[in-house]
C-alpha cells in the first residue's frame, strides 16, 4: 500500500545482530521519533537511558536469563516510565503527589513509555535496522531499577535492543482479523475457531530459520498462562510510590 505499512507488515523482532554500528546520526533520529509520540496530556511520562557500559550490559543481560543480545547488540535502551518529573514540579509548588501515585497515572506513564518505544522501533525498522522488545529486564525489575538509579515514581518498564540484522526470521503470523476485530460489540473467541490459525503458527515455527519449534498459539499461551509471573512486581511499583489504587 505505501513503504510506512509495508514496513509495519514485515516487522520481526531480530535477536542476531552484526558488528556493524548504529550511527550517532541514527540514534539522534530513534530518539527524536521516540520523543514525537502521542503522550496523554501532554505529560510524556517516559525517559530513555542508553546502556552503553559493558559491566552494566552483561548484568541487565544475566537478569533477562533468555537474552544474550542485550549484551551483543550495538545499541541498548531502557525505556523507564516516569513521572518523577511530575513529582518534583508538585513539591516545588506545594501540590500534593496523590495524583500522580494512582493506579491511572501509572497506566498513563505505562502507555506514553509504550508508544514512545514504537515510534523508535518503527524508525529503526525503517532504516534497515532491527529491534528486539526486552521485557525479561522485569525478572529482577528492582536490581536493574537500582542499577540504574531510578528514583521514586518512576520503574524501568522494557528494554529495546537495536543493531544491524545478522539474521531475521520470517513474519510471524497474526491472529486472523475476526478473531482480533469487531465492530459496535466485543465478540467472544470460540475454542473451535482457532484450529485453521493454530495450523498456520505451527508451520510457522517449524520453519523458521533460528530456534524452531513444535507448537502453536494455543499451546504457547496454555504454557505462558500456567502460573503467575513476577508476582514481586506489585511489591516493587508500592516501593516506587504508586499506590495500585
Ligand atoms: C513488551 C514486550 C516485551 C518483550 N520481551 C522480550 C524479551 O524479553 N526477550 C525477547 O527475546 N523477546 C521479547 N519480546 C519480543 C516478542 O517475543 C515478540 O514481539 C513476539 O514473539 C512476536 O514476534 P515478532 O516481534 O518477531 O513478530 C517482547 C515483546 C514485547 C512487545
Amino acid at each position: 500500500m505505501n513503504q510506512t505499512i509495508d514496513n509495519l507488515l514485515q516487522h520481526v523482532s531480530v535477536r542476531n545482530f552484526t558488528n556493524q554500528k548504529v550511527t550517532t546520526e541514527q540514534k539522534n533520529a530513534l530518539l527524536d521519533a521516540a520523543q514525537s509520540g502521542s503522550t496523554s496530556e501532554f505529560v510524556q511520562a517516559f525517559s530513555i537511558i542508553e546502556i552503553t557500559d559493558s559491566k552494566l550490559r552483561q548484568e541487565i543481560s544475566d537478569i533477562t536469563i533468555s537474552s544474550p543480545h542485550v549484551k551483543e547488540a550495538d545499541t541498548f535502551y531502557i525505556f523507564v516510565a516516569d513521572l518523577n518529573r511530575q513529582a518534583q514540579l508538585l513539591k516545588a509548588h506545594n501540590q500534593s503527589l496523590d495524583s500522580i501515585k494512582n493506579m491511572e497515572s501509572l497506566l498513563v506513564a505505562t502507555v506514553d513509555t509504550t508508544i514512545a518505544a514504537q515510534n523508535m522501533a518503527t524508525a529503526a525498522e525503517s532504516m534497515n535496522l532491527g529491534i528486539c522488545y526486552i521485557g525479561s529486564i522485569r525478572n529482577n525489575i528492582k536490581k536493574v531499577a537500582q542499577a540504574i538509579d531510578l528514583p521514586k515514581y518512576t520503574f524501568p518498564l522494557f528494554g529495546m535492543t537495536i543493531g544491524v540484522p545478522e539474521l531475521k526470521n520470517q513474519h510471524k503470523p497474526r491472529l486472523p482479523q475476526k478473531n482480533q476485530v469487531a465492530i459496535n460489540s466485543y465478540k467472544q473467541l470460540q475454542a473451535d475457531n482457532l484450529s485453521e490459525y493454530d495450523q498456520k503458527v505451527k508451520t510457522y515455527y517449524a520453519n523458521r530459520k533460528s530456534n524452531p519449534q513444535d507448537t502453536t498459539w494455543t499451546e504457547k499461551n496454555l504454557n505462558i498462562f500456567d502460573h503467575i509471573h513476577r508476582p514481586e512486581v506489585a511489591a516493587f511499583l508500592k516501593e516506587q510510590g504508586f499506590s495500585l489504587e
